[in-house]
């Protein structure tokens, strides 16, 4: 898992850690996002913490986008990147001494069978291991990421993890590899009302009430910056999909990520109707099942009260 951590990274990571979520973490690694790498590094070894996920390795990576400089969404997750909860100042365990790069490249090469690649922030890490070992590609089973849309959050036509880092998507778009694609179109369906606040509040652990407050203050900032009445939960449809890939309807479509554009950088042109005749490259998400997302994301809370 490849996150800038970032509330709903953190959930996504609480999700995919579950117990029943049948997946097993192989590493995580942290991207220049949200907020610096730093900041998201230790907030991903705090989130480990919090669940006791204390034996998957945990690896900083880039500090800044592959061109640009580095942009930060500090106004949507605070100043530490992940403001609301309190958690203590210090994990228990450091980042491996490994760059996030290295690690990729090494669990790719070195995995007995295919992994699953599960970027929730901009795609530098993964450009990079791309680049510096191309080896790798026939070693991805599929990319699951969070980006883009066909509108907007960061600019009227760009999502924020595609235009903070346009030139690494481009190239992990182009690579060839199965890619599937959680955009703004999908990600404002999973929508943490006040109702469903509630009702995850009832669940009453210590992890699920860590998520209530988590979901608490992203809801707030997206009311304040956006006038939404409720928090998009983007980066979880990620690990909610690889749980349950039933709850997502998908189109299999050529998605190619503008570059140049004076009004237009970061943008995803996503060709819903065909008519570029491109070669389909990603299977971009359309539709969530709400209901039985908040179900699973109910079962995914409970299962750390037995823990
Ligand atoms: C994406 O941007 C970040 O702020 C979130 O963590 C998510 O990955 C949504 O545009
Ligand atoms: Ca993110």
């Amino acid at each position: 898992m490849d996150c800038d951590p970032g509330h709903d990274d953190a959930i996504s990571l609480i999700l995919a850690a579950s117990k029943g979520s049948g997946l097993s973490i192989e590493a995580i690694t942290t991207v220049a996002g949200n907020v610096e790498v730093e900041k998201n590094t230790l907030n991903a070894l705090k989130v480990c913490d919090m669940i006791g996920l204390t034996n998957v390795p945990v690896a900083m990576g880039a500090t800044k986008p592959l061109l640009k400089k580095q942009a930060i969404a500090g106004e949507i997750h605070g100043d530490t990147g992940l403001d609301g909860p309190d958690l203590p100042e210090v994990p228990s365990r450091q980042a491996v001494d490994q760059h996030a790069v290295d690690l990729i490249i090494d669990k790719l090469l070195y995995a007995e069978e295919k992994l699953t690649l599960v970027p929730t922030g901009p795609l530098t890490n993964i450009a990079m291991a791309m680049i510096r070992e191309p080896g790798i590609l026939d070693s991805i089973e599929e990319i699951v990421l969070m980006g883009g849309g066909t509108f907007g959050n960061w600019t009227p036509v760009a999502e924020f993890n595609i235009w903070v880092d346009a030139e690494a998507a481009k190239l992990v778009l182009e690579s060839g590899v199965p890619i599937t694609m959680f955009g703004l179109d999908v990600t404002h369906q999973a929508l943490a009302t006040r109702e469903v606040m509630d009702n995850l509040s009832e669940i009453g652990n210590p992890v699920s009430e860590f998520v209530v407050e988590l979901l608490e203050f992203f809801s707030k900032t997206y009311k304040d910056v956006f006038g939404f009445e409720a928090g998009p939960i983007h980066d979880a449809c990620t690990a909610a999909y690889l749980i349950e890939p039933e709850i997502f309807d998908f189109k299999h479509v050529r998605v190619d990520v503008e570059t140049k554009g004076e009004f237009t950088y970061g943008m995803t042109s996503v060709d819903l109707l065909g008519v570029t005749n491109g070669k389909p490259n990603v299977r971009f998400a359309t539709q969530l099942n709400e209901g039985r997302f908040w179900k699973l994301f109910d079962r995914a809370l409970r299962s750390y009260s037995f823990t």
